[in-house]
Protein backbone atom coordinates (compact mmCIF):
# COMPACT_ATOMS: atom_id res chain seq x y z
CA UNK A 1 0.00 0.00 0.00
CA UNK A 2 1.33 3.59 -0.75
CA UNK A 3 2.52 5.36 2.47
CA UNK A 4 1.73 9.27 1.92
CA UNK A 5 2.68 12.33 4.26
CA UNK A 6 0.21 14.93 3.33
CA UNK A 7 1.77 19.08 4.10
CA UNK A 8 -0.65 21.59 5.43
CA UNK A 9 -0.73 24.95 6.60
CA UNK A 10 -4.25 25.43 7.28
CA UNK A 11 -7.88 24.66 6.64
CA UNK A 12 -6.42 21.01 5.44
CA UNK A 13 -10.09 20.90 3.30
CA UNK A 14 -7.97 18.53 1.00
CA UNK A 15 -6.68 16.22 3.57
CA UNK A 16 -9.89 15.99 4.51
CA UNK A 17 -10.71 15.09 1.05
CA UNK A 18 -7.98 12.73 1.03
CA UNK A 19 -8.84 10.90 4.56
CA UNK A 20 -12.76 10.60 3.39
CA UNK A 21 -11.98 9.07 -0.35
CA UNK A 22 -9.46 6.24 1.49
CA UNK A 23 -12.83 5.75 4.10
CA UNK A 24 -15.26 5.30 0.82
CA UNK A 25 -12.49 2.91 -0.74
CA UNK A 26 -12.02 5.08 -4.32
CA UNK A 27 -8.00 5.61 -2.62
CA UNK A 28 -6.06 3.11 -1.91
CA UNK A 29 -3.24 4.77 0.31
CA UNK A 30 -2.08 5.43 3.90
CA UNK A 31 -1.82 8.55 5.35
CA UNK A 32 0.93 7.98 8.16
CA UNK A 33 2.25 11.34 9.14
CA UNK A 34 0.28 15.29 8.76
CA UNK A 35 3.06 17.87 8.38
CA UNK A 36 2.27 21.34 9.42
CA UNK A 37 4.39 24.52 9.10
CA UNK A 38 1.69 26.64 11.25
CA UNK A 39 1.07 25.49 14.81
CA UNK A 40 -2.75 26.58 14.64
CA UNK A 41 -3.45 25.12 11.18
CA UNK A 42 -6.86 23.39 11.73
CA UNK A 43 -5.77 20.42 9.71
CA UNK A 44 -3.69 19.13 12.54
CA UNK A 45 -6.81 18.49 14.31
CA UNK A 46 -8.54 16.67 11.46
CA UNK A 47 -5.19 14.19 11.57
CA UNK A 48 -5.21 13.69 15.09
CA UNK A 49 -8.84 12.62 14.92
CA UNK A 50 -7.97 9.92 12.91
CA UNK A 51 -5.03 9.13 15.36
CA UNK A 52 -2.80 10.23 12.45
CA UNK A 53 0.90 11.37 13.47
CA UNK A 54 1.54 15.09 13.52
CA UNK A 55 4.45 17.13 13.19
CA UNK A 56 5.08 21.05 13.28
CA UNK A 57 7.83 22.20 11.82
CA UNK A 58 9.57 26.18 11.96
CA UNK A 59 8.56 27.75 8.32
CA UNK A 60 10.95 30.84 9.33
CA UNK A 61 13.38 28.23 9.73
CA UNK A 62 16.57 28.16 7.47
CA UNK A 63 16.45 24.23 7.48
CA UNK A 64 12.40 23.24 6.93
CA UNK A 65 12.94 21.85 4.09
CA UNK A 66 15.87 19.28 5.84
CA UNK A 67 13.37 18.80 8.58
CA UNK A 68 10.70 17.44 6.32
CA UNK A 69 13.55 15.53 4.53
CA UNK A 70 14.12 13.97 7.94
CA UNK A 71 10.80 12.62 8.74
CA UNK A 72 9.93 11.87 5.35
CA UNK A 73 12.71 9.95 4.35
CA UNK A 74 12.44 5.76 4.17
CA UNK A 75 8.73 6.67 5.62
CA UNK A 76 6.98 7.41 3.23
CA UNK A 77 7.07 6.82 -1.07
CA UNK A 78 4.99 10.02 -1.91
CA UNK A 79 4.74 13.87 -0.21
CA UNK A 80 1.81 15.67 -0.61
CA UNK A 81 1.75 19.43 -0.46
CA UNK A 82 -2.04 20.05 0.68
CA UNK A 83 -2.41 23.47 1.28
CA UNK A 84 1.44 23.90 2.19
CA UNK A 85 2.97 27.23 1.84
CA UNK A 86 6.62 27.18 2.53
CA UNK A 87 8.48 26.46 -0.31
CA UNK A 88 10.42 23.27 -0.46
CA UNK A 89 14.55 23.52 -1.73
CA UNK A 90 17.52 21.60 -1.72
CA UNK A 91 17.77 17.69 -1.11
CA UNK A 92 14.45 16.78 -0.75
CA UNK A 93 13.68 17.81 -4.24
CA UNK A 94 16.28 15.04 -5.13
CA UNK A 95 15.73 12.49 -3.07
CA UNK A 96 11.81 12.74 -4.00
CA UNK A 97 11.98 13.48 -7.68
CA UNK A 98 8.55 12.94 -8.94
CA UNK A 99 7.98 12.10 -5.72
CA UNK A 100 6.56 15.55 -4.65
CA UNK A 101 2.78 16.52 -5.65
CA UNK A 102 1.31 19.90 -5.09
CA UNK A 103 -2.10 21.28 -5.90
CA UNK A 104 -2.54 24.71 -7.26
CA UNK A 105 -5.76 26.57 -7.19
CA UNK A 106 -5.60 27.59 -10.71
CA UNK A 107 -4.70 26.26 -14.57
CA UNK A 108 -1.11 27.06 -14.42
CA UNK A 109 0.86 28.42 -16.18
CA UNK A 110 -2.02 30.98 -15.19
CA UNK A 111 -1.71 33.20 -11.83
CA UNK A 112 1.30 30.76 -10.17
CA UNK A 113 4.55 31.27 -8.79
CA UNK A 114 5.76 33.03 -5.86
CA UNK A 115 3.33 34.52 -4.11
CA UNK A 116 0.50 33.17 -5.86
CA UNK A 117 -1.53 31.06 -2.98
CA UNK A 118 -5.01 30.57 -1.54
CA UNK A 119 -7.61 33.37 -1.92
CA UNK A 120 -4.70 35.61 -4.37
CA UNK A 121 -4.82 33.81 -6.65
CA UNK A 122 -8.19 33.99 -7.44
CA UNK A 123 -8.76 37.52 -7.00
CA UNK A 124 -5.94 37.62 -10.02
CA UNK A 125 -8.00 35.14 -12.00
CA UNK A 126 -11.45 37.26 -11.44
CA UNK A 127 -9.39 41.08 -11.91
CA UNK A 128 -7.46 39.00 -15.50
CA UNK A 129 -11.47 38.61 -16.54
CA UNK A 130 -10.68 35.20 -17.41
CA UNK A 131 -13.50 32.90 -18.55
CA UNK A 132 -12.08 29.23 -16.96
CA UNK A 133 -10.21 28.88 -13.92
CA UNK A 134 -9.29 25.66 -12.41
CA UNK A 135 -6.85 23.47 -10.48
CA UNK A 136 -4.14 21.58 -11.47
CA UNK A 137 -1.88 19.07 -9.38
CA UNK A 138 2.10 18.86 -10.14
CA UNK A 139 5.40 17.48 -9.44
CA UNK A 140 7.12 19.51 -7.35
CA UNK A 141 10.65 20.83 -8.82
CA UNK A 142 13.21 23.50 -7.80
CA UNK A 143 11.31 26.04 -8.91
CA UNK A 144 7.61 27.81 -7.60
CA UNK A 145 4.88 25.81 -9.43
CA UNK A 146 6.90 24.70 -12.29
CA UNK A 147 7.24 21.20 -12.00
CA UNK A 148 5.12 18.87 -14.47
CA UNK A 149 1.88 19.11 -14.92
CA UNK A 150 -0.24 15.93 -13.32
CA UNK A 151 -3.54 16.67 -14.22
CA UNK A 152 -6.04 19.50 -14.07
CA UNK A 153 -9.74 20.28 -13.90
CA UNK A 154 -11.38 23.55 -15.28
CA UNK A 155 -14.32 25.63 -13.85
CA UNK A 156 -16.06 28.58 -15.53
CA UNK A 157 -15.92 31.80 -14.17
CA UNK A 158 -18.78 34.03 -14.14
CA UNK A 159 -18.95 37.73 -14.57
CA UNK A 160 -20.83 37.85 -11.03
CA UNK A 161 -17.81 36.05 -9.63
CA UNK A 162 -15.88 37.09 -6.00
CA UNK A 163 -12.38 35.76 -5.30
CA UNK A 164 -14.54 34.39 -2.57
CA UNK A 165 -17.39 32.35 -4.80
CA UNK A 166 -14.46 31.33 -7.79
CA UNK A 167 -12.73 29.75 -5.05
CA UNK A 168 -15.54 27.71 -3.05
CA UNK A 169 -16.13 26.43 -7.20
CA UNK A 170 -12.57 25.48 -7.47
CA UNK A 171 -12.03 23.64 -4.08
CA UNK A 172 -15.03 21.06 -4.83
CA UNK A 173 -12.82 20.37 -8.17
CA UNK A 174 -9.33 20.15 -5.63
CA UNK A 175 -11.19 17.77 -3.10
CA UNK A 176 -11.56 15.35 -6.63
CA UNK A 177 -8.88 16.15 -8.09
CA UNK A 178 -6.12 15.48 -5.40
CA UNK A 179 -7.67 12.24 -4.30
CA UNK A 180 -7.64 11.06 -7.91
CA UNK A 181 -4.12 12.07 -8.87
CA UNK A 182 -2.62 10.08 -5.40
CA UNK A 183 -3.96 7.07 -6.44
CA UNK A 184 -2.39 7.20 -10.36
CA UNK A 185 0.61 6.61 -7.90
CA UNK A 186 -1.26 3.92 -6.33
CA UNK A 187 -2.31 2.12 -8.73
CA UNK A 188 1.12 2.75 -10.21
CA UNK A 189 -0.42 4.77 -13.41
CA UNK A 190 1.90 7.85 -13.72
CA UNK A 191 4.87 7.74 -16.78
CA UNK A 192 7.08 10.78 -17.72
CA UNK A 193 8.71 11.96 -20.48
CA UNK A 194 10.30 15.39 -19.57
CA UNK A 195 7.50 17.69 -18.83
CA UNK A 196 4.98 15.72 -20.42
CA UNK A 197 3.58 13.31 -17.86
CA UNK A 198 0.94 10.38 -18.78
CA UNK A 199 -1.41 8.53 -17.10
CA UNK A 200 -1.53 4.72 -18.13
CA UNK A 201 -4.59 3.73 -18.24
CA UNK A 202 -5.42 -0.05 -18.86
C1 LIG B 1 -6.22 25.18 -1.55
O1 LIG B 1 -7.10 25.93 -2.35
C2 LIG B 1 -4.92 24.91 -2.27
O2 LIG B 1 -5.07 24.71 -3.65
C3 LIG B 1 -4.19 26.20 -2.01
O3 LIG B 1 -4.46 26.49 -0.65
C4 LIG B 1 -5.77 25.99 -0.33
C5 LIG B 1 -5.68 25.15 0.91
O4 LIG B 1 -6.94 24.76 1.36
N1 LIG B 1 -2.79 26.08 -2.27
C6 LIG B 1 -2.05 27.05 -2.80
O5 LIG B 1 -2.48 28.16 -3.04
C7 LIG B 1 -0.60 26.67 -3.06
N2 LIG B 1 0.04 27.64 -3.87
P1 LIG B 1 -7.13 23.61 2.44
O6 LIG B 1 -6.17 23.89 3.58
O7 LIG B 1 -8.56 23.71 2.86
O8 LIG B 1 -6.83 22.29 1.77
Amino acid sequence: MLKIAVLISGNGSNLQAILDSIDSGILKCSVEMVISDRKEAYGLERAKQRNIKTYIVNRSEKNISREILELTLGKVQLIVLAGFLSILKGEIIEKFRNRIINIHPSLIPAFCGKGMYGVKVHEAAVSYGVKYSGCTVHFVDEGTDSGAIICQKTVPVYNEDTAETLQKRVLVEEHKLLPKAINYFAEDKIRSEGRKVFVIEE
